[in-house]
């Protein structure tokens, strides 16, 4: 079971939601799930609509693989560097910003932060 915290202006408080363990849905389904308003467009990794700021609460991260897509959309808009990738990919260190459509909830407790402004990025 996990604890997934939304944070956002956009929210008149904080939002905590339980993601079944095995489930293997995106964050954005989750958000849209339980009415938590993520931004969102394409809903395929290419536009950065769904921009999300992710802290990871527990002391081993899980939720670390980023898809080529959210990848190369994170380098576009200046949301993750060469050695952010490289620290995802080797090291097991999780980036900070994500796609909220490419990122899969894991077993594990985070805190979401996200805009909400709709012309983010
Ligand atoms: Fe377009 Fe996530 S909705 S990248």
């Amino acid at each position: 079971m996990a604890n997934v915290t939304f944070t956002s202006p956009k929210l008149s408080r904080d939002v905590t939601v339980y993601a079944v363990a095995g489930a293997r849905g995106t964050l954005l389904e989750l958000a849209k799930e339980h009415k938590v308003p993520i931004p969102f467009d394409c809903q395929d990794g290419e536009c950065g609509s769904c921009l999300v700021e992710v802290s990871i609460l527990s002391k081993t991260p899980r939720a670390i693989s980023l898809t080529e897509k959210e990848k190369e959309v994170l380098k576009q808009i200046g949301k993750i560097s060469t050695v952010e990738v490289a620290n995802a990919e080797v090291n097991d260190m999780p980036p900070h910003y994500r796609l909220a459509c490419q990122y899969i909830v894991r077993d594990e407790d985070i805190i979401v932060k996200f805009e909400g402004d709709e012309s983010t990025p």
